[in-house]
């Protein structure tokens, strides 16, 4: 059955564990859903995995809506949540709202990610209030890396740390049903998670969150550009891939692939026949 938003609160209130992943298509949304993930974020991450850029800042729109329907439609019992690319919700609450309706409807999402706090309490304020439910995302967010920069654990001077705090508390009265914090220590993390009432989901920032999230391809081991340290690899499936083409190429190139049982038959007299007529 698909998680729902409500599922997540209850989750909370409960005391029970949520897991995220993010996927960009339907073969792997159907892996995720199948596993039991309890939800799939489109992340906008796919710049980096999918489409080679160095950072997320080229991501648009139109990627967004095109991986995010694919998502879908392979994510039978996931709640799906889709980020708001870079500069399609800073301008203003009305350029988020349209964004994020934009995601809702083309790209099937259930719920929509930004990032930032207390700057972007407008745009989550509208967003929600139109009936679209937001995940937050604080700590270090990737589309500031120009301003941060560089990829840089966020929170640890008493200053930044009280920031972090302010901006959970901000976001979560803005209407955010669920925050995501990344590279914040993880007591900071674990004392966040207490103040809010509203799921939070960690990557890089300690078990004491109420879920976590990580990047398909960087948990599959499918992507070596740059390992996080938060990262762990449940599977080395880039060296089973790699291996395996590799396999299929000797194979191909030795004439031992295919084989008779992966070809199609027909009668051979019309072959002698066509034979006769085209010799
Ligand atoms: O884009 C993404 O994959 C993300 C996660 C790293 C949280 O935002």
């Amino acid at each position: 059955m698909k998680k729902t938003v409500s599922a997540f609160l209850e989750a909370k209130q409960k005391g029970e564990k949520l897991s995220m992943v993010t996927a960009y298509d339907y073969s792997a949304a159907r892996l995720v859903s199948d596993a039991g993930v309890d939800s799939i974020l489109v992340g906008d991450s796919l710049g980096n995995v999918i489409l080679g850029y160095e950072d997320t800042l080229s991501v648009t729109m139109e990627d967004m809506i095109h991986h995010a329907r694919a998502v879908a439609r392979g994510a039978d019992n996931c709640l799906v949540v889709v980020d708001m690319p870079f500069m399609s919700y800073q301008v203003s609450a009305e350029q988020a709202l349209t964004n994020a309706g934009r995601l809702m409807k083309e790209g099937r999402a259930n719920a929509v990610k930004l990032e930032g706090g207390k700057s972007v309490c407008p745009q989550i304020k509208a967003i929600t209030e139109a009936g679209i439910p937001v995940v937050a995302h604080l700590g270090l967010t990737p589309q500031s890396v120009n301003a941060f920069g560089g990829y840089k654990v966020q929170g640890k001077t008493e200053a930044a740390a009280r920031r972090l705090i302010e901006d959970a508390l901000a976001v979560q009265e803005a209407g955010a049903f669920c925050i995501v914090l990344e590279c914040v220590p993880a007591a900071l993390a674990g004392l966040i998670t207490k103040l809010v009432s509203v799921p939070t989901i960690g990557i890089g920032a300690g078990k004491d969150c109420d879920g976590q999230v990580l990047v398909f391809h960087d948990m599959l081991g499918m992507f070596s550009d740059y390992v996080p340290k938060f990262v762990r690899h449940f599977a080395n499936a880039g060296e089973v891939i790699k291996q395996a083409l590799s396999t299929y190429d000797n194979d191909v190139k030795s004439g031992s692939f295919p084989e008779e049982k992966h070809c199609y038959t027909i009668d051979n007299d019309i072959i002698e026949k066509l034979k006769g007529e085209f010799s």
